[in-house]
């Protein structure tokens, strides 16, 4: 047994990364690994904000009834009421980290309202949320002495062994992007905050990076994955018809603007009682049978009812986004389509971020601690990213407190690193765009149990061909990626053919028609 190079590693520099690092810093040596930039993460592109109960006419039971209401009955009521009761210290704590979040009128904090919210409760900074988190906590990073942050390192494996009371975690190995080498780094546990798999779908949120590289790496080492058929799909994604996709945030329904059909009128009160600001499940699925009802490639948001500037002041991002593609929105309706956001599931971690394997830790999107259940309610996720790092971050200082890390001396074999000529970047590309249309379509929003079962024998043969690819070419990003996605594509498969009813974002139909409002 040797001792490790750090106290903790941790994969990703999202919020929960982040966190997670500031907290433990105080008395541990911390190394950050991040695949790109510190700053490319989903965190960096939040938009609506986090929820917390701040206004005295709130209460944390109402929040929490509406995260079990959003989340379908399938929510783990006490980490709920956990993440609630600690909201509050940790928009503190963000504030103490100088997150400038909006104020009102009287100094108070700016509370803004989002689908399924019975209450306004949103802390923001306008519609850059995330943006403003992720610079304060990178800034806080940089500056700790503790904290040791190397960028474009992407993990491959954790390193794993077993003892008597099982397997334990000792560190990953990780591909280095600028030499091409791999190495490991040891450490006495390893947190993966490693984010979401929004890019296993064709149309996603998420940037680049969310290729569920976290999740598959634990699945690999047989930590416990949980809730992966729950992928939750925002309903209003600025529909552009190259394909990309920028996020119209909810909070903008939350400011008054309204779902509607290419003529104009209403429909989402057909549907919920909370109309444009159901649960986001519910207003997805509407959104795409309305589409398919009218034969529309998009449906829209109408603000021209707003007053003049609230839009440009309020949410000075996508009023600028849509300008740059000729959208006036005080003047036009703004073109939306619903895009894969979200990942419910994840590695099943508890309130402290433990996992099934003894010192790997997961918080974050990554994680599955049971507060979200079958769909997410608006802004909990940066919520639950804060807190559960938090929470982490307070257990592990008994593990270097007792010197409980220990490792092995490491044996594992290493990997030839090749190159990837140009021919076969091609067929990488080509095998995650035919993955991606395959789960958009066949695993997407309305599921059937004919196009689960094709996505299931298509993987396996998208398995083989990446494993050849693999064997050829050695270890390369591209490879890696996609790998991890078909990891994560046969997960959120193989779940929702297990589930039997519909449930939050898994929803089962043979029949798209019978899916129409009443
Ligand atoms: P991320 O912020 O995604 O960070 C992941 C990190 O892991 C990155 O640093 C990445 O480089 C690293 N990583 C990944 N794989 C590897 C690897 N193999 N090796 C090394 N590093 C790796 N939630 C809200 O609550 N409120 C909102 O308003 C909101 N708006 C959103 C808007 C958009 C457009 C999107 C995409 C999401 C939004 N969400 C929102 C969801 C929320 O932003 C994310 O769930 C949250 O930021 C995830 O944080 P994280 O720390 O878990 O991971
Ligand atoms: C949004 O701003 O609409 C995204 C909020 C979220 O994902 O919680």
């Amino acid at each position: 047994m040797k001792v490790p190079d750090f106290d903790f590693v941790v994969l990703g520099s999202g919020i929960a990364g982040l966190t997670f690092a500031l907290q433990s810093a105080a008395h541990s040596r911390v190394l950050v690994l991040c695949k790109a930039t510190l700053s490319e993460t989903n965190t960096a592109y939040a938009q609506g904000g986090v929820a917390a109960v701040l206004d005295p006419n709130d209460t944390f039971e109402q929040h929490v009834q509406d995260t079990l209401e959003a989340g379908a009955g399938l929510c783990r009521e006490m980490a709920v009421r956990f993440m609630v009761q600690e909201a509050p210290a940790a928009i503190r704590w963000l504030q103490g980290m100088a997150v400038g979040f909006d104020k009102d009128g009287s100094g108070d904090m700016a509370l803004g309202l989002e689908g399924g919210h019975s209450h306004h409760r949103i802390v923001h900074v306008k519609d850059h949320t995330g943006r403003s988190i992720q610079q304060a906590l990178e800034e806080a990073v940089r500056r700790h002495p503790n904290i040791s942050v190397q960028e474009h390192q992407m993990g491959i494996e954790l390193l794993t062994d077993t003892s008597d009371t099982g397997t334990f975690c000792y560190g990953v190995q990780v591909l280095d992007l600028h030499t091409n080498e791999v190495r490991s780094i040891q450490a006495q546990a390893v947190v993966l905050a490693t984010g979401g798999a929004g890019q296993v779908y064709q149309y996603t949120t998420n940037p680049g990076i969310a290729t569920g590289d976290g999740l598959a790496m634990a699945a690999r080492a047989g930590a416990e994955i949980r809730n992966m058929e729950f992928f939750q799909f925002h309903p209003t994604a600025l529909y552009q018809p190259n394909g990309e996709v920028f996020l119209i945030s909810e909070a903008l329904r939350g400011a008054g603007a309204e779902l509607v059909l290419p003529d104009g009128s209403h429909f989402m009160h057909l549907y919920h009682s909370m109309a444009s600001l159901a649960p986001r499940d519910i207003v997805a699925r509407a959104v795409l049978t309305e589409m398919q009802r009218h034969n529309s490639p998009c449906l829209y948001l109408d603000v021209r009812h707003l007053p003049a500037g609230k839009v440009r002041q309020g949410f000075p991002s996508i009023y600028h986004k849509c300008a740059t593609i000729g959208i006036d929105v005080e003047k036009h309706l703004i073109p939306i389509v619903p895009a894969a956001h979200y990942q419910c599931g994840g590695v099943k971690a508890d309130l402290r971020g433990r996992t099934s394997i003894d010192r790997l830790y997961a918080i974050g999107e990554v994680a599955c601690t049971g507060v979200h259940g079958a769909n997410r309610l608006a802004s909990n996720s940066l919520l639950e990213g804060v807190v559960f790092a938090r929470s982490a971050a307070e257990h592990v200082t008994d593990i270097v407190a007792n010197q409980e890390g220990a490792i092995p001396d490491s044996t594992e074999e290493k990997e030839y690193v090749g190159a990837l000529w140009l021919g076969m970047r091609a067929e990488v590309a080509r095998s995650r765009a035919k993955l991606q249309k395959l789960l958009w379509e066949q695993a997407g929003i309305v599921r059937s149990v004919k196009g689960l079962l094709r996505c299931q024998s298509e993987i396996e043969a998208l398995q083989r061909k990446a494993k050849g690819i693999r064997e050829l070419t050695g270890i390369q990003q591209e490879v890696l990626e996609l790998q991890n996605l078909i990891t994560v594509a046969g997960l959120i498969t193989d779940a929702a053919l297990l589930r039997r009813e519909n449930v939050g974002g898994h929803f089962v139909k043979e029949n798209l028609s019978e899916l129409c409002a009443v």
